[in-house]
């Protein structure tokens, strides 16, 4: 597991070293979804947990009143604030996500957690995704991204030759080896049920994919239109 040390770490490098989904997603699909909500600039709130550099505060904070950035790195969240300058509408918290969520409350008409949750500890994780419940008011929505085992799971078989069965006894528990470290990697069916075990609703549940360099690879040959990807999906808190 990353710990919050090997976070701050990262700080200066983070553009290199990190994904930055919404800087790195080139369609539109992600300002679409926002689109998609009844938001309000005189009412609504956004909180980002997990923000990063601020990159989704920076792009789409505009259409709410509010803005809540939570990051527990100090070094990370420093350079988010610099980003977003002297921004009056952004709070800033540099907190791990559940303290902050009980700091919060449910607030957020939108709640994002993009890339965060991928720690390999399940009782870990749960407390995450108990965060993300915590801070979502009744009616709000949740943008959530997360690593994707079924991607994983093809770029196994068509960049390594894996048969199927292989390529599930790679990682059974959704656990992937990523540079030494293990990261957690979500079925779309466990992603809706763990959604609603948390009390949302999945609206919309879509692939962003990204390149095969992200993989460390050269797109493999018979690859196709097959490209990795993680998971988005758009819940409703019920
Ligand atoms: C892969 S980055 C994604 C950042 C941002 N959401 C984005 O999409 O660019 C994961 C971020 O979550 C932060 N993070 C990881 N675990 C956290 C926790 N328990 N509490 C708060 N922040 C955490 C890391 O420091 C890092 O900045």
């Amino acid at each position: 597991m990353v710990s919050r040390k090997e976070w701050d770490r990262l700080a200066k490098d983070f553009e290199r070293e990190v994904c930055d989904i919404t800087r790195e997603t080139k369609t539109d699909i992600i300002a679409r979804l926002v689109k998609s909500l009844p938001l309000s600039p005189e009412k609504s709130v956004l909180v980002d947990l997990g923000c990063g550099l601020g990159t989704f505060i920076a792009r789409h904070g505009g259409v709410f009143r509010e803005s809540i950035g939570v990051e527990h790195a100090p070094r990370i969240i420093a350079r988010a604030k610099k980003n977003l300058g002297r921004r009056k509408d952004v709070t800033w918290l540099t907190s791990s996500l559940p303290p902050a969520a009980r700091k919060i409350g449910r607030r957020a008409d939108l709640a994002v957690c993009m890339n965060v949750i991928t720690m390999p500890g399940a009782k870990t994780r749960e407390r995450m995704w108990a965060a993300i419940a915590a801070v979502t008011r009744k009616g709000g929505h949740a943008l959530i991204a997360v690593p994707s085992i079924e991607s994983d799971r093809m770029v196994e078989r068509i960049a390594y030759g894996a048969t199927r069965a292989e390529a599930i006894a790679a990682a059974p528990d959704g656990l992937v080896d990523r540079g030494g470290a293990k990261q957690k990697h979500f079925a779309r069916e466990e992603l809706n049920d763990l959604l609603a075990r948390h009390g949302f609703r999945t609206k919309t549940l879509k692939r962003i994919t990204y390149p095969w360099q992200k993989e460390g690879l050269r797109k493999p040959r018979n690859a196709g239109t097959y490209m990795p990807w993680d998971w988005l999906v758009l819940a409703e808190r019920s």
